[in-house]
C-alpha cells in the first residue's frame, strides 16, 4: 500500500529544502558582504539603438524545452560594433553590449511568426564597473519598456548560468562570419 506520508521521505525532502536554503543564504551573505552588492548593475543603460546592430543569430525555444519558463519564445541576438569586434578577436572593450531580444511567437499553419517584445536581456562590459561578475553588468528590461527592470537578483539570475562559457568571455554566441 502506498504510504502518502511516509515519515522518511518527507524527513528526505525537508533536509532538501534546508541544504537549498542554506546554500542561498550562504550565496545571499557572500554577494552583500563587499562593499557594493553585486549584482547592482545600476550601470547597465537601456540599448536605444540595438536594432541598428549586427544581427547574431536567433533562436525558438518551444514548450516542453527545460528553460521554457524563463525563455520560451524566439530570441534574437544583436550585438554593438564593440561587441561584434570581441566576437571576432576573443577580447571584449569597454562599452561592448549584447542584447537577448525576447518576442512571443505565434505557431500556426506550420509558420512560426514573432509578436510581442516579452524582455529585452542586456549585458554591457566595463571591466571595472563589473569586475565582480567578469566584467559583464547584466540586466533585464520588461516586455517594451526602457525603463523598467525586473526585479531579481541578476548575479543568481544571469551570471551563475553564463560562468558556465567562461572560457569564451562569459559569452555563449560565436562569430559567424
Ligand atoms: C540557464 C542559463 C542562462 C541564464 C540563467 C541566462 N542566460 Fe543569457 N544566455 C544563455 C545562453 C545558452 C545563451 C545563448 C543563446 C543562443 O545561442 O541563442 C545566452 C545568451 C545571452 C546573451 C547574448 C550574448 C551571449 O552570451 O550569447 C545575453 C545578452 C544574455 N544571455 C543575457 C542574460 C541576462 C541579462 C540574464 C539574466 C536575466 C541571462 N542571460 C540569464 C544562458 C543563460
Amino acid at each position: 500500500m502506498v504510504n502518502d506520508h511516509n515519515p522518511r521521505q518527507v524527513s528526505t525532502n525537508e533536509e532538501m529544502l534546508m541544504r537549498r536554503l542554506r546554500i542561498t543564504i550562504l550565496v545571499v551573505l557572500a554577494m552583500t558582504c563587499g562593499t557594493k552588492t553585486i549584482g547592482d548593475n545600476v550601470g547597465v543603460d537601456y540599448p536605444s539603438d540595438y536594432r541598428s546592430w549586427q544581427h547574431v543569430k536567433s533562436m525558438v525555444i518551444k514548450p516542453g524545452h527545460a528553460l521554457e519558463e524563463m525563455f520560451g519564445g524566439i530570441h534574437h541576438i544583436y550585438a554593438n560594433s564593440k561587441a561584434m569586434s570581441g566576437l571576432a578577436n576573443g577580447q571584449y572593450e569597454d562599452g561592448a553590449v549584447f542584447v537577448f531580444d525576447l518576442l512571443d511567437y505565434d505557431d500556426s499553419d506550420n509558420l512560426i511568426v514573432e509578436t510581442d517584445r516579452k524582455r529585452l536581456d542586456v549585458m554591457q562590459y566595463d571591466s571595472e564597473e563589473f569586475s565582480e561578475t567578469g566584467g559583464w553588468g547584466y540586466d533585464t528590461f520588461v516586455g517594451n519598456s526602457t525603463t523598467q527592470r525586473l526585479l531579481q537578483d541578476v548575479v543568481v539570475s544571469c551570471y551563475t548560468c553564463h560562468i558556465s562559457a567562461k572560457a569564451s568571455d562569459y559569452v555563449f554566441s560565436h562569430y559567424r562570419p
